[in-house]
């Protein structure tokens, strides 16, 4: 069901409340990597300049205990928001409240005001309350008192059911709408999953099977082709029986994971070449090795062939997800699988790409390949959750288009 957008509602003077995902590294004060920031930044300026008064909402984190609370300040995002947007932004230390509501009630039209760390709620005289994240039906009311209208832009924060979400779309009286990140993070997952362009290769990486058991399922009934890399790998690697040493491996899983490649037939790929090594480390000795891996051994990225067979694969796709790195990319000597899977993906230019997931997102920008994808998500666990085919609270609460 389509959802009533942001430039369905009546903002003129009206005081605007807005979810977004300024979830951001926080380092010694300062904002680090600001791209969640940067990609909410056509909303609020469409909000702002059609004269509403924005009131924005984010969580930070997660705190558990009150000494969280001071490296969680949402105080650095306020800074740099303002420098973005060449403009004010009041800050107001505190989630709820007559400093609050003073606040708002001093907003003219075009201002902008940032509230307090939204998960300061869950930690209350001491006790880990959970009001923001556990969808405290008082506190979703009382936020949405403080506005007409509401705007969620977070798709960052989708896959997840808090009061600043679900709770304000719940019990606002006026409309909430979803703004232009939500509705272009939609289009691209949502195309590419449910209405790709074919050949569409899904390319799934990371650490653990059981992390992606899910996206698997889902898309073995949308995808042409499914490539697996990663330490997940060896898992399946063990369930064709093959010895895979002393890389990561869960036991547990290899049933699920025979299943999963009667199930797949074809469709699923998976190295046929592994870069080992003798220790976790960047230093270890290495060696490149196809089948069995002997014990003292483990696998840390795609060997060459493995690239070239993924290449083969990925030649003519019209569309491609990757969710997931290839090996330990953290550590130079193993990232190449990662990094050329990534360059060759930039080189395809009749291809639709796009990325999804914190790691594989962290991985194409340090490998500076970004710029050449269609789509990288701002989301990790909600790109994730939607490439699992699941609802995503935070979308659902909004208001359907008639
Ligand atoms: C994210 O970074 O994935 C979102 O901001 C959600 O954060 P969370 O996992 O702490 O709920």
């Amino acid at each position: 069901m389509a959802k009533v957008s942001v430039t369905d509602l009546d903002l003129n003077g009206k005081k605007v409340l807005m979810r977004l995902d300024f979830n951001v590294p926080i380092k010694d004060g300062k904002v680090g990597d600001d791209n969640r920031i940067v990609a909410a930044l056509p909303t609020i300026k469409y909000v702002i300049e059609h004269n509403g008064r924005a009131i924005l909402f984010s969580h930070l984190g997660r705190i558990k205990k009150e000494e969280d609370k001071p490296a969680k300040s949402l105080k650095p995002v306020a800074e740099r928001l303002s420098k973005l947007l060449d403009k004010p932004v009041t800050f107001v230390p505190v989630t709820e409240g007559k400093q609050l509501e003073d606040a708002i009630d001093n907003l003219k039209d075009g201002d902008i005001l940032l509230v307090q760390n939204t998960r300061y709620e869950d930690v209350k005289d001491g006790k880990y309350v959970k009001r923001e994240s556990g969808n405290d039906p008082e506190l979703g009311k009382y936020w949405a008192s403080l506005g007409d209208v509401f705007v969620n832009d977070a798709f960052g924060t989708a896959h997840r059911s808090h009061a600043s979400n679900v709770g304000i779309a719940s019990n606002m009286k006026g409309k909430s709408a979803v703004g232009f990140l939500m509705e272009k993070e939609i289009k691209f997952l949502g195309n590419a999953v449910d209405n790709p362009e074919r050949p569409f290769v899904a390319i799934l990486g990371g650490a653990k099977v059981s992390d992606k058991i899910g996206v698997i399922d889902h898309l073995l009934g949308k995808a042409d082709k499914i490539i697996i890399g990663g330490g997940m790998a060896y898992t399946f690697l063990a369930a064709k029986g093959m010895k895979v040493g002393n890389s990561l491996l869960e036991k547990d899983k290899i049933d699920l994971a025979k299943q999963i490649m009667d199930r797949a037939g074809d469709k699923l790929v998976l190295p046929v070449d592994n870069v080992v090594a003798d220790k976790f480390d960047n230093d270890a000795n290495t060696k490149v090795v196809e089948g069995d891996i002997d014990d003292g051994w483990q696998g840390l990225d795609i060997g060459p062939k493995t690239v070239a067979l993924f290449e083969s694969v990925l030649k003519d796709a019209k569309t491609v997800v990757w969710n997931g790195p290839m090996g330990v990319f953290e550590m130079p000597n193993f990232a190449k699988g990662t990094l050329a899977v990534g360059k060759y993906l930039g080189s395809l230019s009749q291809a639709t790409t796009i990325v999804g997931g914190g790691d594989s997102t962290a991985a194409v920008k340090q490998l500076g390949v970004a710029d050449q994808l269609t789509h990288i998500s701002t989301g990790g666990g909600a790109s994730l959750t939607y490439l699992e085919g699941k609802v995503l609270p935070g979308i659902q609460a909004i208001t359907d288009k008639d």
